[in-house]
């Protein structure tokens, strides 16, 4: 009986021994080294053209300078980044986004049939704010830093040329482009 208790308990710290064993082999054998940074960092709306932090973006260079050398048909190109939230032909209908045919000086927040967010209600003061070309540059390089809490889920246009390519084409979509700004940046005092 004795020795039966005896076996049975040798067998067990036997499996255990074995258990034991197993695990620090594996451990050794298939040990993995921890990642610095654990699983995806999930980037939101990353800018997939921002050329620095996307914290410090500000238009430094004068939209009129830009738009002076700006090629509107490149930025015909550029404008399939809007594409899928905005349509810009004459009378197309709101997706994601407003309409922007003829946005250029258009009223904030203005275009019929579109419920905009608070932020952007708040921005458009009533009528009083338009998109003018210094407006939508500023908008464009950071959204939701020039319009905090806006609807709009777009990183921005952080390339000077690109978002001023993008600017210029914006002007013809309209019955009567708007004239182009001074090129000229104003004096600073
Ligand atoms: C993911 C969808 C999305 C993308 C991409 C997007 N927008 Fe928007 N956009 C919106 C939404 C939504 C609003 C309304 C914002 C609000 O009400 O706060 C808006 C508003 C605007 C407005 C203000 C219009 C008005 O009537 O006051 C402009 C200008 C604009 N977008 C331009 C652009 C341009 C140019 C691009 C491409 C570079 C772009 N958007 C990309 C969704 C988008």
């Amino acid at each position: 009986m004795n020795s039966y208790v005896n076996m049975g308990v040798g067998a067990l710290l036997g499996t255990v021994f074995v258990l034991m064993s197993v695990s620090i082999a594996s451990e050794g054998i298939f040990h993995s080294e921890v990642p610095e940074k654990e699983g995806f960092t999930i980037v939101a709306e990353a800018p997939a053209d921002a050329e620095g932090a996307g914290e410090a973006a500000v238009a430094a260079v004068p939209i009129g300078v830009l738009l002076a050398s700006a090629d509107a048909t490149a930025g015909q190109a550029v404008f399939k980044k809007c594409a899928s939230c905005h349509n810009d032909v004459n009378g197309g209908a709101n997706k994601v986004g407003p309409n922007l045919f003829g946005v250029v000086e258009r009223p904030v927040a203005s275009h019929e049939g579109f419920a905009y967010s608070a932020a952007m209600k708040t921005f458009s003061k009533d009528g009083a704010e338009k998109w003018t070309f210094d407006n939508l540059n500023h908008f464009l390089i950071a959204p939701k830093k020039f319009v905090p809490g806006t609807a709009m889920g777009f990183a921005g246009l952080k390339n000077d040329t690109e978002r001023a390519n993008l600017i210029a084409y914006l002007r013809t979509t309209a019955d009567a482009p708007v004239p182009l700004p001074e090129a000229t940046p104003p004096a600073t005092n």
